[in-house]
């Protein structure tokens, strides 16, 4: 069950032009969310914006962590885009945040032990919600694909290389890496993924990048699964504002914060 608790601003600042890492004391969340959920904030005390943000927990730090300092802590990832993220920049330290969660379902890991590799995809603020996985992995292998309209919208390189050397990076503008889309680049590497067996394929990004991977894997080699985008109401399943059309035979409309906001890909009807 989801809870609706305070937490502490323990840090709020800028990584770079318009993104921000906010890390917030909240040790009953941190506690018990899994890689893939998310929580919906409160991002101001004066009800403007009234609705609630939703975002992906980039970091989170059990009660039990081995490190003191770090323990209750989570940090969110985020991206300056309107009213409620801008608001959300002139959060201080000390002060207290209102948040629910953890909400959806989460990413479900290969199976282990597994000699399988792994595949990440994440297009723009996408590829915070994969990063909780590779604390989660011991499979044979880690392949990432990063994407951002330009070199400043790579986010989180240097914490994927701590698990991994194959790490991909692609710009539409070509300002780094790759010059393409995060989708282009993997087709580009595709033929790496040629050998026996099945891949486990994680993606989250816009609906188009998500609609392209669809197009490009083979559903019988790679088990793949996305975590969708929507503009959310509640965050947790009243309000049927975050509705996305799936191949389910009976309820073809699912919540994404509900149902998801992973879900297995092929399982999206793509339109
Ligand atoms: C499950 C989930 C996890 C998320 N995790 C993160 C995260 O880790 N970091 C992060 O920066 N953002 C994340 N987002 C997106 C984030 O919630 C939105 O950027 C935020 O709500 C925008 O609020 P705003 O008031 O600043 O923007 P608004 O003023 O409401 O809108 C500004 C612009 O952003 C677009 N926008 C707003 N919300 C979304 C959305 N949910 N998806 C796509 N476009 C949107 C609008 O169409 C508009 O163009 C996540 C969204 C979901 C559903
Ligand atoms: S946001 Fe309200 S039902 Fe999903």
């Amino acid at each position: 069950m989801p809870l609706q608790t305070d937490g502490t601003v323990t840090e709020n600042r800028r990584i770079k032009s318009l993104y921000f890492a906010l890390g917030i004391y909240c040790p009953s969340i941190a506690d018990r969310i899994k890689p893939g959920q998310f929580v919906m904030l409160k991002v101001s005390d004066d009800n403007s914006p009234l609705l609630r943000r939703p975002f992906s927990v980039y970091k989170s730090y059990p009660e039990a962590h081995p490190e003191k300092r770090k323990r209750g802590h989570l940090f969110i990832l985020y991206k300056e885009v309107g009213k409620g993220t801008r608001k959300m920049t002139s959060l201080r330290k000390g002060q207290k945040v209102d948040l629910i969660g953890p909400l959806g379902n989460g990413f479900t890991p290969p199976p282990l032990p597994s000699s399988a590799s792994s595949i990440l995809i994440g297009g723009g603020m996408g590829i915070v919600s994969l990063y909780p996985l590779v604390e989660a992995f011991d499979t044979g292998g880690l392949f990432v694909f990063i994407g951002g309209k330009a070199e400043d919208d790579v986010m989180c390189v240097e914490d994927f290389r701590k698990f991994s050397s194959d790490i991909f990076i692609a710009t539409e503008d070509g300002s780094l890496g790759f010059q393409g889309t995060v989708v282009d680049l993997f087709l580009s590497q595709k033929k790496r993924f040629k050998g026996e067996g099945k891949y486990y394929l994680y993606a989250c990004g816009p609906v188009a990048m998500l609609k392209a991977v669809a197009g490009v894997v083979e559903i019988k080699k790679f088990v793949s699964q996305a975590s969708l985008e929507a503009r959310m109401g509640c965050g947790f399943g009243a309000c049927w504002g975050c509705v996305v059309k799936t191949n389910h035979p009976k309820t073809p409309y699912q919540r994404v914060c509900e149902n998801g906001p992973v879900f297995p890909l092929e399982n999206i009807a793509w339109e």
